[in-house]
């Protein structure tokens, strides 16, 4: 019974990861909840707080996922301090902050961000697969959005990106199979993180609304109405996706809403 509860609370115990975006929101999210559970984790991020500091199981690499150099140093990294890595997190995104609608759109800012969400997620396919499939051991996991599924909920290039998100997925998942990986993705509903108010061109959320006014707007809008989804929620999708629980699942996105995306209100009969 012991054992069972050890197991239990040490799902990643001997288990080396790659977290990018780990600096904050989701990712640091994933980082604390990863190394609570036993893994070692290489935290690859283009910047971290002033003072920040991470579990002593973790380490951090400057890194921007849209240079395939830095994310191949990521994954060196790992090599070279655990010697293996079985767990790659592409979650590092951004979001345009000025575009909105086509006529007036900044075509660089579309590149940025196709750079940073797709691009990066590629180079984690890439470099991660060079060293796990030698291994026939490992997991990819991307962190892709709502806003991969339906239109309108966010600006076109981060629409655009996460639909790509959840292809590379699928391809990850149709090429990976035979050597035993598995590639999945999970996607978030909003919750409040930094990208969020970068969203809304605000830098602080003194400056952008009490968390009492965020709830209540994301509660309104919400299927779910029990809970305000939080970057915890996301680590303990990741977690399962990451962990042996979920050893037969592959190809899969996990859709963390509170059924948002499978239900439409406007048409309902629960009025
Ligand atoms: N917050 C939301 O509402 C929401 C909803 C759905 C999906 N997501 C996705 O979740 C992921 C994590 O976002 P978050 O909500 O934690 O936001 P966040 O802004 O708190 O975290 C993003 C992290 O990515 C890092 N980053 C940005 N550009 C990078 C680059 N070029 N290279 C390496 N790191 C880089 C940032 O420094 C930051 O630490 C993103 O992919 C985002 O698109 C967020």
């Amino acid at each position: 019974m012991a054992t069972i509860a050890a197991n239990l609370c040490r799902r990643l115990e001997g288990k080396v990861a790659v977290i990018t975006g780990g600096a904050s929101g989701i990712g640091e999210a994933t980082v604390g909840l990863f190394t609570k559970h036993g893994a070692k984790v290489i935290v690859a991020d283009i910047s971290k707080k002033a003072g920040q500091s991470f579990s002593p199981d973790a380490t951090y690499i400057h890194c921007d996922v849209s240079k395939e150099e830095d994310v191949s140093a990521a994954v060196d990294l790992a090599m070279e301090k655990h010697g293996k890595l079985d767990i790659m997190f592409n979650n590092a995104g951004i979001v345009e902050t000025k575009s909105r609608k086509a006529m007036e759109y900044d075509m660089e800012e579309f590149q940025r961000v196709l750079s940073v969400n797709i691009n990066g997620v590629m180079h984690g396919i890439k470099h991660a697969g060079r060293v796990m499939v030698p291994r026939k051991n490992g997991c990819i996991i991307s962190t892709a959005s709502v806003g991969g599924l339906l239109g309108g909920l966010s600006p076109y290039g981060y629409t655009a990106s996460k639909h790509a998100v959840i292809g590379l997925t699928k391809q990850g998942a149709a090429e990976m199979g035979r050597y035993g990986i598995r590639v999945n993705c999970v996607s978030p509903a909003a919750l409040a993180t930094d990208i969020t108010l970068r969203f809304f061109g605000k830098s602080s959320w003194e400056e952008f609304c009490t968390k009492a006014e965020w709830e209540a707007s994301l509660k309104k809008i919400a299927n779910l109405k029990s809970h305000i989804l939080e970057t915890q929620d996301i680590a303990e999708a990741a977690l399962y996706l990451a962990s042996e629980e979920s050893k037969f699942v592959s190809g899969h996105n996990l859709v963390v809403d509170g059924g948002s995306t499978v239900v439409n209100h406007d048409l309902s009969i629960y009025q």
